[in-house]
């Protein structure tokens, strides 16, 4: 096909699997758009991303770009994700809900500048993910025009569309498929779909590629030092090194510890309940030890309140808001917290297991001296009836009415 000047662009995010590379066909043929593929690498595992460029090349895209974004992903986005020790559900650290946002703001900078007027994706219609991509390229241009050819087009099994693919000359994958959808990036690994389908299926042992079996996990704990420096982690072990670093060492610790499997059933915006298996085994260890360190450093009524915040970043990343106002502002919140979240914690993997050890900090509000029960004590003991008394007032006025109305 010849290229022409005047045909609109769309900006595709891809993956180099069939999906997307039939959405290139689809953008060309029914759209009558020229595609510009974009490769976001976030940390997924892979063979090599520029045999995904030339296959979007193959598949008929005008040009492809493959984007590292995993710095940022690690600075900007993970960063963020352990301040808000986010666990969706109080489960699941947000593996997939945090990478959309990133690989969308690629996906709008680069429309911006080859002047596309679309941007479009491979997500399903029932799926979370189509959320967060299209919520987030509203809020970042909203004068851009989304399109979802996965949502659009009547190719409902494999074999329609591995059919559809042949006939317009897209390279069909000879290999077997894995029966498993999965999406992973440095924060983890999603797996859903197949024998997993059915919530009362043991998760088959093959599912895992980041995580050892914890029976077969090494019989010696392993002990791993993490420092933080205002939230974020700085060190292992006393050895400096970048968070993105650290990131792929605590995946690799952990993971060979057999750290990080969940099995859950999962609440997806669109209103669907699903079996979602994750290996999470850096993200989990990094969020428990900076758990750790805020329950040393942070003062009571702060941690209490950061709590409800966490929980509602969470659902708010989750939701696909990532460049929204009340998460900008959740955001500012959790900042402030973690001006002094700066110290370190032992963590010990053990089959399947990590346990803080130990936590240190020179922001530290442990005080031993009101903390003692040796003769170093300094609680005022004696203040604390007149603290009880007060606390009690309201519950025992209301205790003393009860007693006089049911006659006692
Ligand atoms: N359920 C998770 C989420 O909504 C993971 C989805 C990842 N997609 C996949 N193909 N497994 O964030």
């Amino acid at each position: 096909m010849t290229e022409n000047a005047q045909r609109e662009k769309a900006v595709l995010a891809y993956s180099g699997g069939l999906d997307t590379s039939v959405c290139i066909k689809w953008l060309q043929e029914k759209h009558d758009l020229d595609v510009i593929a974009v490769v976001g690498e976030v940390g997924q595992d892979h063979d090599g991303l520029e045999k995904v460029k030339e296959r979007a090349l193959a598949s008929g895209a005008v040009e492809c770009r493959v984007v590292d974004m995993r710095d940022d992903f690690a600075n900007e986005y993970l960063t963020k994700a352990l301040a808000a020790n986010s666990l969706y559900e109080n489960k699941y650290p947000l593996v997939s809900a945090l990478s959309r946002p990133l690989i969308t703001k690629h996906l709008v900078d680069i429309a911006h500048e080859t002047g596309a007027k679309y941007i479009a994706h491979g997500c399903t219609g029932k799926g979370n993910d189509q959320v967060r991509f299209e919520t987030s390229i509203m809020a970042l241009d909203p004068t851009l025009e989304i399109i979802a050819p996965v949502r659009e087009w009547d190719l409902n099994s494999r074999d329609a569309e591995m059919a559809w693919a042949a006939e317009h000359g897209i390279e069909v994958p000879t290999t077997k498929k894995s029966p498993y959808s999965i999406d992973d990036n440095l924060w983890g690994r999603a797996i859903e779909c197949g024998v997993l389908e059915d919530p009362w299926n043991q998760p088959p042992d093959d599912i895992y590629t980041m995580t050892d079996d914890p029976q077969a996990a090494p019989d010696e704990p392993e002990v791993v030092e993490v420092t933080f420096e205002a939230g974020v982690p700085v060190a292992l072990d006393g050895e400096k090194m970048s968070y993105l670093d650290i990131i792929y060492k605590m995946n690799e610790i952990a993971g060979r510890n057999g750290f990080g499997r969940l099995d859950l059933i999962e609440n997806r915006l669109v209103g669907v309940k699903s079996r979602e298996c994750y290996e999470v085994p850096g993200a989990l260890a990094l969020i428990e030890a900076h758990k750790a360190l805020e329950d040393l450093t942070l003062e009571r009524d702060v941690l209490h309140h950061k709590l409800a915040m966490e929980q509602l970043w969470a659902n708010l990343v989750y939701d696909g808001l990532w460049f929204s106002p009340l998460k900008y502002a959740v955001d500012a919140f959790l900042e402030n917290t973690q001006q002094y979240v700066t110290g370190t914690v032992r963590l010990r993997f053990y089959k399947g297991t990590c346990t803080v050890t130990g936590r240190k900090s020179d922001y530290s509000l442990y005080n031993y001296k009101l903390a003692t029960y040796d003769a170093e004590d300094t609680f005022d003991h004696a203040a604390a009836k007149g603290f009880i008394d007060l606390h009690a007032l309201p519950t025992k006025v209301w205790a003393t009415n009860r007693r006089e109305q049911a006659g006692e």
